[in-house]
């Protein structure tokens, strides 16, 4: 029997520093389902990131539940999700966030280690992923020397290379030119078409297109949760298709 790799139960996130709270997110219900490829959507504002940052445990919850492969995730203390996202959860953020300091290579190789991969596993994953995005002859270059979409392609190939569950991505190609737009979602189509669970926030209805299943945000609230049917072909084409 397959389980759900995440799922909320009436989560709610309220921002209270402020003079006024902020509801960010007001009761969501998702389920999602091994291999599903789903795009979040909605205004600036509507709780996008904040949902996707609180599946990842980045943000804490005010109410409700995370579950992550069957686990209760909400209630974990903020190391035991720091262990829950080296093993199970993989990040790419609009902003590249790759580690300066280290190389590309580094950059790839750390999270298959820090997930409990062999030297050697960690380094077939690395050629792997980097060999997918076009990235092998940069590999040895630190992230100040890569153009941003060199960037977002590595911060991709990191988050994936722990082999997560879910890979949660905040609006990925928000900052990428569409060649590299381009390159970013012809890897998350493969990827996802060797099952991965993507979950994605996007403002791009072309980008909305691969995925199975679009979310709309509004207000906190899923607004409406619709699955795309799409003949079974192509989401190769897809890809090849945007511009
Ligand atoms: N750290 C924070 N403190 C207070 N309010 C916040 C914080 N982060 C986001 N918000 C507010 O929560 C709401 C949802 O924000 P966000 O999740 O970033 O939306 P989106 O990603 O859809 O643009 C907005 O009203 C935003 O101003
Ligand atoms: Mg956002």
């Amino acid at each position: 029997m397959t389980h759900a790799v995440l799922k909320t139960v009436n989560l709610v996130k309220v921002y209270s520093g402020g003079a006024v709270p902020v509801h960010a997110v007001r009761g969501v219900d998702l389920v999602v389902e091994p291999g599903e490829f789903i795009a979040v959507m909605g205004p600036s504002g509507s709780g996008k990131s904040t949902l996707v940052h609180m599946l990842g445990g980045l943000d804490a919850r005010t109410s409700g539940e995370i579950w992550v492969d069957g686990k209760r995730a909400d209630t974990l203390s903020e190391s035991a999700w720091a262990l829950l996202r080296r093993k199970k959860i993989g990040f790419v953020f609009q902003f590249f966030n790759l580690v300066a300091n280290m190389t590309v290579t580094d950059n790839v190789e750390l999270p298959a280690l820090l997930g409990g991969a062999s030297p050697r596993v960690a380094r077939e994953r690395r050629e792997h992923l980097l060999g997918a995005l076009n990235l092998t002859d940069r590999a040895d270059a630190s992230p100040a020397q890569l153009s941003g979409g060199e960037q977002q392609r590595v911060a991709l190939a990191r988050a994936l290379a722990n082999e997560p569950s879910v890979l949660l991505a905040d609006e990925p190609t928000g900052n990428l030119d569409s060649r590299n737009t381009r390159d970013v979602l012809r890897l998350l189509s493969k990827v996802h078409k060797d099952g991965q669970t993507i979950i994605m926030v996007t403002h791009d209805a072309r980008v909305a297109g691969l995925a199975d299943r679009v979310i709309c945000l509004l207000d906190g609230e899923i607004v409406d949760d619709g699955r795309i049917a799409r003949r079974r072909t192509g989401t190769a084409g897809a890809v090849i298709d945007l511009r």
